[in-house]
């Protein structure tokens, strides 16, 4: 038996962030239990998505579920390899967080309507459009994939505010945990 586990997150700035990752090869019960781990992670932090990175797991794996409204079956998604295949010219406009740069929220514009190819659980392939918070998420969590972050869409000098903000909250994280 695997017992299922909540991770801790990486805060940024940390180089694992910064990375570009792996595909994954095939699909495994190794996979399948990480894909199980970072839901747990995603919903207990509380956030709507994670990317494998943000847990220190360099591999092109990604769950989200952004069903918000109070009540509503959840509907938690995995995907391996994710890949955007055809995006809109209409933008939209969305407050961003990361669990990774928590309680820091800017606004990021992004294709509104995205089609994105993944490889699910059971290793097939699946192709869907997404629109409104869905397609928002899709993009920010592949993002990560990529090494980029949402505050790498801001003007530079906020990007650094930020920053600066994150590495006090680890030196401060890291003195309690003395
Ligand atoms: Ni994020």
């Amino acid at each position: 038996m695997i017992a299922m586990a909540i991770l801790p997150i990486l805060i940024h700035p940390d180089p694992r962030l910064k990375t570009v990752c792996e595909p994954v090869p095939d699909m495994s019960d190794e996979l399948r239990t990480l894909a199980d781990d970072m839901l747990l992670t995603m919903y207990d932090a509380p956030g709507i998505g994670l990317a494998a990175p943000q847990i220190g797991v360099l591999q092109r794996v990604i769950v989200m579920d952004c069903v918000k409204e109070e009540g509503a079956e959840p509907k938690p998604v995995a995907m391996f390899n994710p890949e955007v295949t055809a995006s809109s010219d209409i933008t939209n406009v969305y407050e961003e967080g990361c669990l990774s740069i928590p309680e820091q929220y800017a606004e990021v514009t992004r294709p509104k309507l995205v089609q994105v190819r993944w490889m699910d659980r059971d290793g097939k392939l699946q192709e869907q459009e997404f629109d409104g918070l869905w397609a928002t998420c899709v993009q920010h969590e592949i993002d990560h994939l990529d090494g980029k972050l949402f505050i790498d869409y801001l003007k530079p000098l906020r990007r650094q505010m930020i920053t600066r903000k994150m590495q006090k909250l680890k030196r401060e994280r890291a003195r309690k945990a003395l």
